[in-house]
């Protein structure tokens, strides 16, 4: 049953009406807690905490109110979703309810079906609010995370957010949407990845690697993939960081894979990447400026890059995006790595 293991808390002094609200949500599967005022209410929060509280307003020792302001300085009671039960006509209840901040009301008597209706949508919504709060911290933490190269290396500052804004450019320009788009973000944000075992003083380099520093550059994609295989949440972002090197002519590394053997989603973060080295100062060469670079891509296309992909880049770039992020981001110097 869908709502097993969701613990709900009813406080109401009345006690045939609080057996009655118990019996049905229990009934639908719903672990229930009781309780006749607020103060008993609290008490038992020491124990368990609550997925979702019922709280009735006039109630003796501890009104409703008194009860919600309690709840909400608890650390775990913070957003725990919270409904007011009120008799019917007490519009004041209402008015002061929501300017304490509590969203939800139900009018006594409540018809069975109401109440399931009314906890079960409110703990959608709060779940769904937690997932994308969820998200939001995941994103900034990977992309902290992708930064840390950055950090050991002026040249790569900006790198990351740049080449994951033109990736989405391009993407959306594909007619890419949703989740397709996320996972894009995430291989974008975490492509060079692998960098984080490079010694800082070749990343550094301003005169030409040797071969030895060559090889262990170009382990990056390799080792990037290693250091994620097991987050099952990152597996979209693995074929990217892998594959964004690949060549469309076969020329690319680390597997020399051509054409379409190519991830989609690798092809894509590959023109982002160049396009971005390219328009970057870095140690190794001065920037080239977005039309430039641009040119570059253009005159690339079916020889390093894939056509289908150079397309999409060109109707970013004349919409105006590209050059929009270029703009944004035009006082940071960058990055190290050999042009892909
Ligand atoms: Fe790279
Ligand atoms: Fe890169």
């Amino acid at each position: 049953m869908q709502n097993k293991g969701t613990t709900l808390l009813i406080v109401e002094d009345n006690h045939d009406l609080r057996n009655g609200l118990k019996d049905i949500l229990s009934f639908e599967g719903f672990t229930v807690l009781a309780a006749a005022n607020g103060r008993e209410a609290l008490n038992q929060m020491k124990a368990v905490h609550p997925d979702l509280i019922i709280s009735d307003i006039t109630m003796p020792e501890m009104d409703g109110y008194a009860f919600f302001e309690a709840v909400r300085t608890l650390p775990e009671g913070v957003t725990i979703p919270f409904i007011f039960l009120t008799a019917r006509g007490e519009r004041d209840d209402v008015l002061r309810g929501k300017n304490l901040g509590a969203e939800d009301y139900l009018i006594k008597p409540v018809p069975g079906r109401d109440l399931v209706t009314a906890v079960q949508s409110r703990l959608t919504r709060f779940r769904q609010l937690q997932l994308a709060q969820m998200e939001g911290a995941y994103q900034a933490a990977l992309t902290a995370l992708a930064n840390g190269i950055e950090v050991r290396d002026r040249y790569t500052r900006g790198h990351v957010e740049r080449v994951t804004a033109y990736t989405l450019a391009i993407g959306e320009a594909l007619g890419w949407r949703g989740k397709r788009l996320d996972d894009l973000r995430y291989g974008a944000i975490l492509h060079d990845i692998g960098k984080i075992f490079i010694n800082e003083n070749i990343l550094k380099k301003a005169s030409t690697l040797t071969e030895e520093e060559r090889a262990e550059i170009i382990k990056h994609p390799l080792r990037g993939a290693e250091m994620v295989k097991d987050i099952p949440y990152l597996a979209q972002a693995i074929p990217i960081i892998r594959s964004h090197h690949e060549r469309w002519d076969g020329t690319g590394y680390p597997e020399e894979l051509s054409g379409e053997e190519i991830p989609v989603e690798a092809r894509i973060v590959a023109v982002a990447d160049v396009f971005d080295a390219l328009s970057s100062t870095r140690p190794y060469h001065s920037a080239y400026t977005t039309e430039e670079a641009f040119d570059h891509i253009i005159n690339s296309s079916g020889t390093h890059f894939d056509p289908m992909v150079v397309n999409a880049f060109q109707r970013a770039w004349e919409s105006g995006k590209i050059q929009e992020i270029a703009a944004k981001w035009h006082n940071y110097p960058i990055e190290s790595e050999p042009l892909p």
